[in-house]
C-alpha cells in the first residue's frame, strides 16, 4: 500500500507529481507529501489526510524544479500526522526518499543510527532508509543506496533524490511494485502506470532486488552488486481517458457500469462466438500437462477468494477434479500436500497482494504448475505464473473491486469449459450448452444495469439499518460473502455472509427489524431450501431482499423485496447476482453520504503481510 511517484524531466514537476498522487490515492490515503529539488535545495510539502488537503497547502504557490518525489500513505509505522509523512529526509535534509513496503528491522537499524548520532523526526520504519544512504553517501548516490539497500530486511520499493546529485532519481525495489515509464527527454517511476498513463505508455517494470537510475534522456538498470541489466520496454494497452471517471459521481459506479464490456473484453478471443470452442491462447500447459493434474488448488484474497469459491464449484461439477481453496494468508502456514500434479491457480485483480504473492510462491516450491488470474499486465504475479489469463477489466481504480470480480468469474468459468473439453468430463452437447450460456452473460450484465428502482428502493428503505445478513447456497453462498464484504467496505454497517443452512446454528439470533436479510436465490438444486431460510427469517420479524430470477413468480410472497436478474446456469448465476449486490452497496453508501471510492482504512492494493 502507499504510492509512490517521481518524476525527471523538462516540465515542472510538482503537477506531474500531484496528477500521479491522484491517480494513486487507491494505494493510501492517510497523508501526502511531495519534495521538489530546485536550484540546489530540496522543498519538502506534506499535509496529513488525504490529496486534497497537500493540494490546498500548495495553492498559495507550487515549488519549481524539473525532477521530484510524491508519495500517498497508508499508515503502518506511526500514526497519520505530517511527521510520519512522507518523503523523509536525513539528518541535513540533502538526501530525500519516499516508500512502499514495511522495513522490517528498522528497529534495530534505527538504534544503530541514533548510536551513531543521527536524529530521527518520525516514527516511520522509512526515515531509517534517508539517513543509511546519509551514512554511505560520498558524493554517488547510486552507490550509497545500493549499500543501504544492502542493510534493509523486508519489501520495499523506494525512491531517493539527492541535493548535491541533481541530475538523478535512484529507485529501488524489493516485494513492492514499481514501473518506470519511459518519455522523451524525460521519466517517470510510479507503483502502478495510471500515475502516469497521460504522458506515456512505455513502462520497464522493474524486478525484486534491481536498481533503476533516471535521468532526464535515459533510465539504467543494473543488480545490487552493480552489474547493469537490460529491461524490455513493455506497450500499456490502457489508456488515460480509461483511469478517469468520465462523468460518474465515483470510480466505483463507473466500474460497476463498465461491467458488460468488460466481460466481453475478457471473454473476446476465448469464447469468439456462440458455437465456438474455448481457446486459452497464451496457456502454455499442454493438453497432456492439463490431463495429468489430479488436483486445483485455487489461492486468492478477498474478493478474489469469494471468485475461487465459484471456481471450486463450477470446476468440480464440469472438471471432477478436487479443488482445494486457500486465503493467500493461511496457506503457507498450514503446509499444503501439492506436488507436481496440482495446479495452482493464483486469483489477483492487483497482481501486487502480499500474501497471494507469498502464496504463489510456496505453491511453486512444492511442484505445483502455476496459472495466474490477474488484471495487470507486467504484474508481480503476471510475471511470476508461467501461464497467465489476464482479465481485460481496465483499471480498476475503486477500492471495492466490481468489474475484476466479475471478470475473474469470467476467466474461472472459461478455465472451468476448456477443462472439461481437454479431458471430456463432460459431453459435447453439455458443453456446447454451457458456452452458449456463458456467451450471453455480458448482455445480460446490460439488462441488470440498465434499470434498477428495486435496488435504489431497497437502498433507499434499509441505508440507517443496524446490519445486514447476506445468505445463499452452492455457488451463490460466494455471492453472500462478497455482498457482504461490499456493503461492510463502503458503507461500514455491520454485514455477514451465511451459507443460507447454517443461519438457523447460529446467525438467525441477529435477526430483528433493525436487521435486513439479503437472500441470493436464483433458481436451481437448492431454492426449495433457500426458501425455507427466507420464511424463517420472516418468522422472526426480518425483513428479506431477495435476488430471484425475472421468471421466478413464487418467491415476491415470500421476500419483502425482490430484485431481478434474468436467468441463466446455476453455476454461472454468481456473475449476475454481483452486480445487484454491488449496486445496493453502492446506493446504501451514497445515501449514508460516505466516501465510496476510499473506504476508511483500506487501501486497493495490499502489498503488506
Ligand atoms: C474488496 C477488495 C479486496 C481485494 C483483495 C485482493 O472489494 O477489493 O478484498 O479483493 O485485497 O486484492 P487483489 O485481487 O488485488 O489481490
Amino acid at each position: 500500500m502507499c504510492g509512490i511517484v517521481g518524476y525527471i524531466g523538462t516540465r515542472k514537476a510538482c503537477p506531474i507529481l500531484i496528477e500521479g498522487l491522484k491517480r494513486l490515492e487507491y494505494r493510501g490515503y492517510d497523508s501526502a507529501g511531495i519534495a521538489v529539488l530546485n536550484d540546489g535545495r530540496i522543498d519538502i510539502h506534506k499535509a496529513t489526510g488525504k490529496l486534497m488537503a497537500l493540494e490546498a497547502m500548495l495553492e498559495s504557490g507550487m515549488p519549481e524544479g524539473f525532477i521530484g518525489l510524491g508519495h500517498t500513505r497508508w499508515a503502518t509505522h506511526g500514526r497519520p500526522s505530517d511527521e510520519n509523512a512522507h518523503p523523509h529526509s536525513d539528518c541535513t535534509g540533502r538526501i530525500t526518499v519516499v516508500h512502499n513496503g514495511i522495513i522490517e528491522n528498522y528497529l534495530a537499524l534505527k538504534e544503530e543510527l541514533v548510536a551513531a548520532g543521527h536524529e530521527f523526526t518520525s516514527e516511520t520504519d522509512t526515515e531509517v532508509v534517508a539517513h543509511l544512504v546519509e551514512e554511505s553517501y560520498k558524493g554517488d548516490l547510486v552507490a550509497a543506496v545500493r549499500s543501504a539497500i544492502k542493510r534493509l530486511e523486508g519489501s520495499y520499493a523506494l525512491a531517493v533524490m539527492a541535493q548535491d546529485d541533481p541530475e538523478r532519481i535512484v529507485a529501488a525495489r524489493r516485494h513492492s511494485p514499481l514501473v518506470v515509464g519511459v518519455g522523451e527527454g524525460e521519466n517517470f517511476l510510479a507503483s502502478d502506470v495510471p500515475a502516469f498513463l497521460q504522458y506515456t505508455k512505455r513502462v520497464h517494470f522493474v524486478e525484486d532486488n534491481m536498481i533503476a537510475v533516471l535521468e532526464r534522456g535515459e533510465v539504467k538498470f543494473s543488480s545490487l552488486d552493480g552489474k547493469p541489466i537490460e529491461r524490455e520496454v513493455y506497450e500499456v494497452t490502457w489508456d488515460a481517458a480509461m483511469a478517469e471517471r468520465g462523468g460518474y459521481e465515483h470510480f466505483m459506479l463507473k466500474e460497476i457500469n463498465e461491467q458488460p464490456q468488460a466481460l466481453r473484453e475478457t471473454m473476446r478471443e476465448r469464447l469468439s462466438s456462440q458455437v465456438s470452442k474455448v481457446d486459452l491462447p497464451g496457456l502454455t500447459l499442454t493438453s497432456d500437462d492439463l490431463r495429468g493434474i489430479d488436483k486445483i488448488t485455487m489461492i486468492a484474497c478477498g474478493t478474489a477468494y469469494h471468485a475461487a469459491m465459484v471456481g471450486k464449484y463450477a470446476i468440480e461439477s464440469l472438471v471432477r477434479i478436487p479443488v482445494e481453496l486457500d486465503v493467500a494468508s493461511e496457506l503457507r502456514y498450514r503446509d499444503p500436500i501439492i506436488d507436481d500434479k496440482t495446479l495452482g491457480i493464483i486469483i489477483s485483480q492487483s497482481g501486487e497482494t502480499a500474501d497471494t504473492l507469498a502464496g504463489l510462491r510456496e505453491v511453486r516450491g512444492k511442484g505445483a504448475k502455476l496459472l495466474a488470474i490477474t488484471n495487470v499486465v507486467g504484474s508481480s504475479v503476471a510475471r511470476e505464473c508461467e501461464n497467465v489469463l489476464y482479465t481485460f477489466a481496465g483499471p480498476e481504480i475503486a477500492v471495492a473491486s466490481t468489474k475484476a470480480y466479475t471478470t475473474q468469474l469470467m476467466v474461472i468459468h472459461l478455465i472451468a469449459l476448456y477443462l472439461a473439453q481437454v479431458r471430456g468430463s463432460i459431453s459435447e452437447e453439455q458443453a456446447k450448452q454451457m458456452r452458449k450460456i456463458l456467451w450471453t452473460i455480458p448482455q445480460q450484465a446490460d439488462v441488470i444495469l440498465g434499470d434498477h428502482p428495486e435496488v435504489l428502493a431497497c437502498a433507499e428503505k434499509y441505508y440507517n439499518h443496524n446490519g445486514f445478513l447476506y445468505m445463499g447456497r452452492g455457488p451463490n453462498l460466494a455471492s453472500a460473502l462478497e455482498g457482504a464484504l461490499k456493503i461492510k467496505e463502503i458503507s461500514y454497517i455491520h454485514a455477514e455472509g451465511y451459507a443460507a443452512g447454517e443461519m438457523k446454528h447460529g446467525p438467525i439470533a441477529m435477526i430483528d427489524p433493525s436487521v435486513a436479510t439479503v437472500a441470493v436465490a436464483p433458481q436451481g438444486k437448492t431454492y426449495d431450501k433457500i426458501i425455507s431460510n427466507i420464511l424463517e427469517v420472516k418468522a422472526r420479524q426480518g425483513d428479506v431482499i431477495a435476488i430471484a430470477y425475472e421468471h421466478d413468480d413464487q418467491i415476491q410472497k415470500y421476500a419483502d423485496h425482490v430484485i431481478r436478474i434474468p436467468a441463466t446456469h446455476e453455476l454461472m448465476s454468481p456473475i449476475l447476482a454481483a452486480i445487484p449486490l454491488q449496486l445496493l452497496a453502492y446506493y446504501v453508501a451514497k445515501n449514508r453520504g460516505l466516501e465510496i471510492d476510499q473506504p476508511r482504512n483500506l487501501a486497493k492494493s495490499v502489498t503488506v503481510e
